[in-house]
């Protein structure tokens, strides 16, 4: 069944001028893009996108990280689009990420790690809908 996840590509990923090889590698994976956006977090929105993870260690140098520079956030659809997704980008960790993975291929640290991917169908929709309305999906 066809089903949406919501995907960044980080500040690193950008910086470095990988978006256009990694949007590439997204769509020949079978992935539709739905929705795409280029844009840049304040802190506090930074805050917001990853507020389960407040209590985490990892949570200020994150909001930072995600707010320092501009990324490209979007909406895909595919069949099995949230586990498909996390097996084409790879482990959180690169050093962890299976060589061919966008993240073996593109990701700097754990924290810089190129890419996110929704880790549920649930959390999918909320994050899409945290940078996008109904009439910017296509
Ligand atoms: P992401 O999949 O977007 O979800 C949470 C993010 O926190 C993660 O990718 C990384 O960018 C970042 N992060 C930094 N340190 C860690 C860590 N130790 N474990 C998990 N995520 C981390």
């Amino acid at each position: 069944m066809s089903t949406l996840t919501f995907t960044m590509l980080k500040p690193d990923a950008v910086s470095n001028g990988y978006a256009g090889k990694i949007i590439n590698d997204i769509t020949e994976a079978g992935f539709k893009i739905v929705a795409l956006k280029y844009t840049k977090l304040s802190p506090e929105m930074a805050g917001r996108f990853y507020a389960v993870h407040k209590e985490r260690g990892f949570y200020n140098d994150l909001v930072s990280y995600m707010s320092s520079g501009p990324i490209y956030v979007a909406v895909l659809q595919k069949d099995n689009a949230v586990a498909d997704f996390r097996t084409l980008i790879g482990a959180t960790d690169p050093k962890k990420a299976e060589a061919g993975t966008i993240r073996a291929k593109y990701a700097k640290s754990i924290e810089a790690n190129a890419v996110h991917g929704s880790d549920s169908d649930e959390n999918a929709n909320i994050e899409a809908n945290f940078f996008f309305t109904q009439f910017e999906r296509f």
